[in-house]
């Protein structure tokens, strides 16, 4: 999850571009730079850190505006062309060497990229076998030199052809010496939107990286790629055939222009799922028949006598790390115990040297789950923190880190982070089961096939079930409770379910492991109690459909969540969400979705503000 930003005009374009990548840092923000071309010459200012880093490399005060205007350019003359970038690493360490841009071996093509590309190693090693020297750890540096060998004076001609050899999702833009008024961009998965003003036109991952200067927007499809000039820009295909496409005006304010067209961040964020769950999963799955895990820093001897695993979180994580449990016992062998952070800290937990102990915290600084690893570390457990940011107090406390890459979430009900975890929860279980050899190779590598496919089934399951999510949440907005039930892996989901729609529309809610309704919950159903049943295929899901007809025998509504191509749930639910079918204990990260979305749906019929509910904090640092 980067930002990328170019320009190219007849306006001085430093200050536009660090403008422009001020708009964009929400999406990453351990490094960052810019190459400027003018007078032939590119040249390049990089920093580790944010953008204050980048502007202090420059000479830009910290106070002083960024006009857009009129200042000194770091190259003479003033250039009005160039590239900006703001990193969020995925392939290299955070080193001012690794932060965008990067240029090819003559440094006359200069690119900035966001996303990953998949097949980085094989390239690199053809690249270098042909004498390219690299100066990076990352796999975009690979873009600059494959355009440079194709290069034969058209720039265009060279991004394209580099472009058809590259797999993966990524979306960037090549600047060369020899074109003064020329930018190239391409993109496959990842967003790129072209901005054209007068007699200047803009290229970037988001729209308000140049909402400030103009309102009229081309965007880019997979496989597109465009040339971009101040007068305009021409769009190919990857076979080089022209596309035609009008030019859109964009009617948002800048507020709702960083919410990307929608209505609110918790909803963008939904929508950003596939993207944060290909960012953390993409690489790690470089095969079909392995997890590459190489990050972690655990011996293979420790990972071999691992006598157990605890896994400590709040909120929201706490339920990533509920799944995380079912997939390590189900696939590693290792038995896992489950604590929530605020109760383990206090309550002289017996844990040592054979114990690995994961923190899951999205922020990395939640002080009860600080607590809990610091406290497990002074008894010699060995701690791993899940996180999503870089830097943050887990990092540092931990022995270790496994990073998920759902760039930042600005909703504080977490719902990006929490699909991205559990994608990293998953790894994680089949990393342990491959070091441990604890499970079958062929399984194995079928639950990677199912892995790498969950990005786009989610962006299927968002699109499928949107609509008639918004009609039942309609029919049940003025509810006065509801029950979430589910069994075995359908657990944590019903809990993060109700969770979800407790803290954005105040309606009570309860989750509960359904063989346990009889045991109590059942005497608060009758008409009015809508009953969300986790129904997915398993191998207990007939103990589950016993357990709805039981809530249909009280006449309370049953909502279901259930795979698709099965009929039996629709028989015993009143309204039926189909999500894609996957492996079964891979399922959860699929009927998260149409939860998220019914809490999403309540609260905003009744007009409440999901992106900050009442009395809660997106990072609680208090104990
Ligand atoms: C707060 C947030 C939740 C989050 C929890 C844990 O309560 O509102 O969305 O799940 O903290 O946060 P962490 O950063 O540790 O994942």
């Amino acid at each position: 999850m980067c930002g990328i930003v170019g320009y190219v005009g007849g306006r001085p374009c430093r200050d536009l571009l660090i403008a422009g990548l001020e708009k964009l840092e929400y999406r990453g923000y351990d490094s960052a730079g810019i190459s400027l071309l003018a007078d032939g010459q590119v040249e390049t200012v990089r920093a580790v850190g944010n953008l204050a880093n980048l502007r202090a490399a420059i000479g830009l005060d910290a106070d002083q505006p960024v006009s857009g205007e009129g200042a000194v350019a770091v190259a003479m003359p003033p250039a009005t062309i160039g590239l900006g970038h703001t990193r969020w690493a995925t392939h290299g360490r955070v080193t001012e060497e690794n932060a965008h841009p990067h240029g090819d071996c003559t440094e006359r093509i200069h690119i900035v990229l966001n996303g990953i590309v998949e097949n980085h190693t094989e390239l690199r090693r053809e690249l270098v076998d042909a004498g390219h020297a690299f100066t990076s750890e990352t796999d975009a540096e690979i873009v600059a030199h494959m355009i440079e060998k194709h290069y034969e004076g058209d720039l265009t001609e060279a991004v394209r052809s580099a472009f058809a050899e590259l797999r993966g999702h990524y979306a960037f833009v090549a600047m060369h010496a020899e074109h003064p008024n020329t930018l190239v961009a391409a993109r496959q998965e990842c967003p790129l939107i072209v901005g054209i003003g007068q007699g200047e036109t803009f290229v970037a991952s988001a729209i308000p990286a140049f909402l400030a200067q103009t309102r009229n927007v081309l965007g880019l499809k997979n496989a597109e790629i465009v040339t971009v000039t101040p007068d305009g820009a021409r769009i190919v295909d990857v076979d080089g055939t022209p596309v035609d496409r009008e030019i859109e005006e964009v009617t948002w304010d800048e507020e709702a222009a960083e919410k990307g067209g929608y209505p609110t961040f918790m909803l963008k964020e939904i929508h950003e799922q596939p993207a944060a769950v290909a960012e953390t999963i993409t690489d790690r799955l470089p095969g079909s028949d392995h997890v590459d895990l190489s990050e972690v820093d655990l011996s293979p001897e420790f990972v071999r006598d691992l006598r157990r695993i605890v896994i400590v979180a709040c909120g929201t994580s706490y339920h990533a790390g509920l799944i995380g449990r079912y997939a390590i016992e189900q696939w590693a062998r290792i038995p896992v115990e489950m604590d929530i952070a605020s109760e383990y800290r206090y309550r002289e937990p017996v844990v040592g040297p054979d114990d690995l102990v994961i923190g899951i915290t999205q922020s990395g600084e939640t002080a009860d789950t600080l607590a809990a690893m610091r406290l497990a570390r002074e008894r010699g457990a060995r701690v791993m923190a899940v996180t999503n940011i870089m830097g943050s107090q887990a990092t540092r406390d931990a022995d270790t880190v496994l990073y998920t890459r759902a760039g930042l979430e600005m909703g504080v009900a977490a719902t990006k982070t929490f699909t991205a975890q559990t994608a990293a929860m998953y790894l994680l279980g089949l990393w342990l089961a491959q070091s441990r050899n604890a499970w079958p190779q062929e399984k194995m590598t079928e639950v990677i096939a199912e892995l790498k496919s969950i990005p786009s089934k989610i962006g299927t399951t968002i699109e499928s079930v949107e609509e008639r999510v918004r009609a039942i949440a309609r029919s049940h907005q003025d509810r006065p409770f509801f029950l979430y039930l589910g069994r075995n892996i359908g657990l944590p989901v019903c809990l993060e379910g109700a969770l979800k729609m407790k803290e954005i529309s105040y309606i009570p809610t309860d989750a509960y492991a359904a063989g346990e309704m009889k045991h109590g919950p059942i005497a608060l159903l009758d008409e009015s109690t809508p009953v969300v049943c986790v129904a997915t295929n398993s191998p207990i899901l007939d103990k589950m459909l016993s357990n709805m007809a039981e809530v249909r025998a009280r006449g309370a509504d049953v909502i279901a969540i259930a795979t698709e191509g099965n009929a039996q749930v629709a028989e015993v639910a009143d309204q039926t969400l189909h999500v894609p079918a996957t492996d079964w204990v891979v399922q959860p990260i699929l009927a998260v979705v149409p939860l998220q979305l019914l809490a999403y749906h309540v609260a905003r019929l009744n007009g409440l503000n999901v992106d900050q509910p009442r009395n809660l904090a997106k990072t609680v640092t208090v104990e």
